[in-house]
């Protein structure tokens, strides 16, 4: 069996938070090179989307493996003193914790890992977003899962017919349910469409509960009980055979549809597919970003990545983000741009009340 595994976290950006320095890059990749030259890993690239350093690494260890998850996080160490010499913006920011402690799940990276039976030929897509937060993939998930009016194959493709299991973890009651799709889209969309709260975390075939796709979904700030920093979701899908094609698995993205981050994570804002050079949100902090790295693996080599997004069917796409970019920033403080009031991650509003409190009467 195979496991690939994505681990990313934010530890230092450059200039602000708009993207990462080549500094921290070097440091990654020189650190995964030597666990590949000690065996550890098959593989691995790194990479970034804005100021979010991304592991893309395949192994034969399995889901959360301690030696793995170490790695990782000495990687982050390691860039966040590098990111301190050069005086990055907030080195470290994504690191709750100095100390190890077995798995870097509850220690401020996200993670996505998937652990699967090669195949023949297996061509998969990392997606990586910044400024946004883990629900933004319930909508592309749904769409590619799902929706006959994105994936052809559920309606014209005996191995996709069956449909897919939807894995959603309420992030706030830290509970999980899986529920079936087609026949339980109705119910299934009651939580998809809440994403603040609901996150697909793995979608598998009913043909042969083969994993399909897997996410991150930890809440930096429900894991430190404060705001720490955006999540900047990773998602990994498979594709082909008893999967979407490739091309059903991009096409949700020619929507640039609406999410929540952007500037202060506090403001909705449209998910702009961009190309690798392009992804550096520097507008207003953004607009929100998505990367899709292509692999096809290869005996667990990563091959690859093709930059999914550089192709001129999204130009459409990005010039709707910016049309939308646009409409929303003229609301300037007001919703729906900005956040409602609970969800917002940066608030002045308690120390507004201790200032005006008293001078609310009833009405
Ligand atoms: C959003 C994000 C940025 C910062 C903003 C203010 O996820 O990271 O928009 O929130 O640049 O940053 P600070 O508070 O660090 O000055
Ligand atoms: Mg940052
Ligand atoms: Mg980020």
């Amino acid at each position: 069996m195979l496991t690939l595994s994505v681990i990313k976290a934010d530890i230092g950006g450059y200039v602000g938070h708009t993207n990462i320095h080549p500094d921290l890059l070097e440091k990654a990749q020189e650190m995964l090179a030597k666990a590949k030259s000690q065996r550890l890993l098959i593989d691995f690239h790194a990479t970034h989307v804005g100021d979010d350093l991304q592991l893309i690494m395949t192994h034969e260890r399995g889901d959360e493996d301690e030696k793995v998850h170490k790695l990782a996080f000495d990687i982050f160490m390691a860039c966040t003193e590098v990111a301190r010499g050069l005086k990055l913006y907030g080195a470290g920011q994504d690191l709750l914790s100095e100390a190890f402690s077995g798995n870097v799940r509850g220690m401020g990276p996200g993670v996505a890992e998937m652990t699967f039976e090669e195949r023949p030929s297996e061509p998969v897509i990392v997606f990586m977003a910044d400024k946004t937060s883990a629900g933004a993939w319930n909508f592309p998930l749904y769409k590619m899962f799902a929706d006959p009016f994105n994936t052809a194959g559920l309606v014209i493709s005996d191995s996709l017919h069956q449909g897919f299991a939807f894995e959603i973890q309420d992030v706030k009651g830290h509970k999980k349910i899986t529920l079936n799709g087609p026949e339980e889209i109705y119910d299934m969309l009651m939580f998809l469409g809440a994403p603040s709260r609901y996150a697909v975390k793995r979608v598998m075939s009913r043909s042969n509960n083969d994993i399909a796709a897997v996410s991150s979904t930890e809440r930096l700030a429900e894991v430190a009980g404060r705001y720490v920093g955006k999540d900047d979701p990773v998602c990994v899908v498979r594709c082909q055979g008893n999967f979407p094609a490739v091309g059903e698995v991009l096409e949700p993205f020619a929507l640039p549809f609406t999410v929540e981050g952007w500037m202060r994570g506090s403001h909705n804002g449209p998910l702009m597919p961009v190309g690798f050079k392009q992804a550096t949100p520097s507008r207003f902090d953004g607009p929100p970003r998505v990367i899709a790295a292509g692999f096809q693996i290869a005996n667990g080599k990563l091959v690859g990545p093709r930059d999914m997004f550089d192709d001129p069917s999204f130009d459409g796409a990005r010039q709707q983000a910016n049309v939308i970019a646009d409409y929303l920033r003229q609301h300037g403080p007001f919703e729906p741009h900005r956040l409602p009031l609970d969800e917002m991650e940066y608030t002045t509003m308690s120390g507004i009340m201790r200032k005006l409190g008293n001078r609310f009467s009833d009405l």
